[in-house]
């Protein structure tokens, strides 16, 4: 396969953007960005419906990872922030995708693992049902649907059900960090609720066994195959720290600070398996807690 091929990125400037980007380049992949936000030359801006057509026209692939930050407490407006930002991009960005006189061959979108809901029993592959529950529930069903245009056009497209991404520069666990480095961490509620989380590195490599693999599913959990229960993360990562772990959050604390979103994303309640991916040949390098954690906190 060449890999002197052009790749476009939305998003390119986050968390999983970053080190995708360095990633791709490493593997000899021009790396384009379509920067949210922007009117004009590799913008796209979901508030004028603005989108750089030509900066697509013939791109190899497009991976989408642009979306307003979900962490936060969620008063109305930032909810339809982080909904426009994902759906309507989404949308803005698999029509133009499907009537490009030169096609991408593959589209890949984000999603989360919210499509399943808040709590559920049993463990979640690809094949179980999907659940509309709450405001991510509803938000990664639209999101997921968004995508559609593009597939219909015959572009490859497959869209990734995220777990908690673990990597000390962003997201999670940054905002943990402090605390727990100071010994002030501890389980979150009762802590046994599981919690689906994946670290940086490995969802690069998966991002890219996605790009490169043509029987890649339409569906793809992106989660660890070693989920834990939240009070068991939280005891590693102290003891990975050297801190003591005894300061429980309750959770009416957590509604209290957080409000939905707490509920929706702390105390939830998941436990995703990458079922498609690993049936497909994909190999995490870092499947269970103990391997991925060192490695996160330097990423
Ligand atoms: N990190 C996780 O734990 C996790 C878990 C599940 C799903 N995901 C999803 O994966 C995607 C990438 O995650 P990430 O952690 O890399 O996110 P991130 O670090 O927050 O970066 C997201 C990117 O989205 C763009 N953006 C920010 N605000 C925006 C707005 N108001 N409207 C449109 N675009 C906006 C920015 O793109 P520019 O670079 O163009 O400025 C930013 O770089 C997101 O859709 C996220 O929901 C992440």
């Amino acid at each position: 396969m060449s890999e002197n091929r052009k790749v476009i990125l939305t998003g390119a400037n986050g968390l999983i953007g970053r080190a995708l980007t360095i990633r791709l380049n490493e593997l000899g992949y021009t790396v384009g960005a379509l920067r949210s936000r922007t009117l004009g030359p590799h913008g796209i801006d979901v508030a004028t419906g603005w989108i750089d057509r030509e900066a697509l026209e013939g791109a190899h692939a497009v991976i989408h990872l642009a979306g307003a930050p979900i962490a936060g407490r969620w008063t109305k407006a930032r909810q339809q922030r982080i909904t426009a930002s994902r759906v309507d991009g989404t949308q803005l960005l698999a029509a133009t995708l499907a009537t490009l006189q030169r096609k991408p061959e593959i589209f890949l979108s984000m999603s989360g693992i919210s499509r399943y809901g808040i709590h559920r029993d049993g463990f979640l592959t690809e094949d179980s049902l999907v659940s509309e529950v709450g405001f991510l529930g509803k938000l990664s069903a639209e999101w997921e649907k968004a995508a559609g245009p593009a597939q219909v056009s015959g572009i490859r497209t497959t869209v990734l059900r995220c777990g908690v991404v673990l990597a000390a520069s962003g997201g999670a666990l940054r905002l943990m960090l402090p605390a727990f480095r100071l010994g002030l961490g501890g389980r979150i509620g009762n802590g046994l609720q599981k919690f689906s989380w994946i670290r940086l590195g490995d969802l690069v490599e998966l991002i890219i066994w996605c790009l490169r693999t043509p029987s890649c599913p339409a569906v793809i959990n992106a989660t660890a195959p070693g989920v834990v229960r939240q009070g068991e993360f939280a005891r590693a990562l102290s003891a990975q720290l050297h801190r003591p772990c005894f300061l429980p959050i309750p959770a009416w604390v957590i509604q209290l600070i957080f409000g939905q979103m707490g509920i929706e994303t702390l105390l939830s309640d998941l436990h995703v398996e990458p079922m498609a991916a690993v049936k497909a040949g994909f190999r995490f390098a870092t499947p269970t807690l103990d391997t991925a954690l060192p490695l996160a906190l330097g990423e």
